[in-house]
């Protein structure tokens, strides 16, 4: 941890801030306004996006003394992989608006960095090109989950086939929320045919499409609008994604206690605690208020991720103080991306991972695992 420091002696400096929270600011001022909105934007007034964020000022960590906490290891397990660190690389769409080498180079700086990274159905490379990037590292897939049966399976089975080791569903989208950003832009990166590589390179989706997509990939982007989004599933339908995925299920976007027992009864691996970083439900609970609720109805029978608002060592450990296994980054790696590519997201994660490291010996902590709530102050409540 002393090497960031040291290389102030040098007169080096970072290629951009260390600060994670300042990192939208920066990256307002470098970024076109379309792929900023697109990375910035929330649903509706913002009023979630504002909540993720106070939820963490609502709780504040008290440092324990005295205690040898030099030696540390940021090491876990979850849902049966040992992890580098207890932070994963969220499923971010769309990534060559910001970039033009999109997820490559998300999937070059996961596999440099030791984390995780979890490959959105809304890519702009395939799941092949994102797994080949990724090389030997870790990663796991999200699913937009398909109307279209053998559309699901096929991509199920390229993501095995692909190496991907853990299914992320994600629940709180199944369609896209008011975001006034986008829409006063005019701006659907998605339709203009960024984020449609996987179903576009899936021969299952190819075979039913009109006409070639190589002809028209905006009549093929439009093709698959209705497949992927604007009808929900439901909680019985679940059994088909068990028997096409053989390693672990996380749902994500769970915020009820009621939901978070419902994807125990019906055998998911995990849950992900996760309000989309304030993009979908505008005004629903801040995603840390959640967590407690989620943890105190399922923590002891499941694993419990969250995601939303995660911007510093410190945020990390409250996650985890409250009961998280592990949390995901968002936006912050994107800026990352946008501002230096592979090299921007590496600075991001790293950045995050020296503070996580810092803060856990700072309050008395040597192992992942002695992250508790007797590190928390009391509640503060937070509305
Ligand atoms: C997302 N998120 C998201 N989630 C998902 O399951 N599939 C996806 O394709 C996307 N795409 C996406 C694009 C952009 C630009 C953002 C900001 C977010 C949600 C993401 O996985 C995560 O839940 C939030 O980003 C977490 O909140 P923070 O850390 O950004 O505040």
């Amino acid at each position: 941890q002393f090497e960031i420091y040291l290389r102030g002696l040098q007169d080096q400096v970072p290629p951009f801030t260390t600060d994670l929270s300042a990192l939208e600011e920066v990256a307002r001022d470098r970024m076109g306004p379309q792929p900023y909105g697109y990375v910035a934007g929330a649903a509706g007034t913002g009023a979630t996006a504002r909540a993720n964020r106070a939820a963490f000022d609502g709780h504040r960590l008290v440092p324990r003394m005295l205690r040898d906490a030099t030696d540390r290891d940021l090491r876990t397990t979850v849902l049966g992989s040992e992890l580098a660190a207890p932070v994963l690389l969220a499923p971010i769409g769309v990534q060559t608006v910001v970039h033009p080498d999109g997820e490559l180079a998300t999937a070059r700086a996961a596999q440099a960095t030791g984390i995780p990274m979890v490959l959105s159905t809304a890519s702009s490379h395939t799941i092949e090109e994102a797994a080949r990037a990724n090389g030997d590292g870790q990663r796991w897939f999200q699913l937009y989950w398909p109307h279209d049966d053998e559309v699901t399976a096929s991509i199920l089975a390229r993501a095995r086939a692909a190496g991907y080791t853990t299914l992320v569903v994600t629940l709180d989208t199944w369609q896209l929320a008011w975001r006034p950003r986008d829409l006063d832009q005019a701006y659907l990166p998605f339709i203009r045919g960024n984020g449609v590589a996987i179903p576009l390179s899936d021969p299952v989706f190819r075979a039913r499409l009109d006409r070639p997509a190589e002809e028209d990939p905006q009549a093929a982007a439009l093709q698959w609008l209705p497949i992927f989004s604007g009808k929900a599933h439901t909680w019985d339908e679940l059994g088909f994604l068990r028997e096409h995925w053989d390693g672990p299920i996380v749902l994500k976007g769970i915020v009820h206690p009621q939901d978070a027992r419902r994807a125990v009864a019906a055998g998911m691996d995990g849950v992900l605690v996760s309000n989309h970083g304030g993009r979908q439900v505008d005004g629903a609970v801040a995603a840390l208020d959640a967590l407690v609720d989620v943890v105190a109805a399922v923590g002891d029978e499941t694993e419990v991720l969250f995601d939303s608002g995660v911007r510093s060592g410190a945020d990390v450990v409250k996650a985890l103080a409250l009961g998280a296994r592990a949390v995901l980054l968002g936006r912050p790696y994107v800026y990352g991306l946008a501002l230096g590519g592979a090299d921007g997201v590496q600075h991001v994660v790293r950045s995050l991972l020296a503070d996580l490291d810092l803060t856990m010996g700072l309050v008395g902590c040597t192992r992942v695992a002695e992250i508790g709530p007797d590190l928390l102050h009391r509640p503060a409540p937070t509305a």
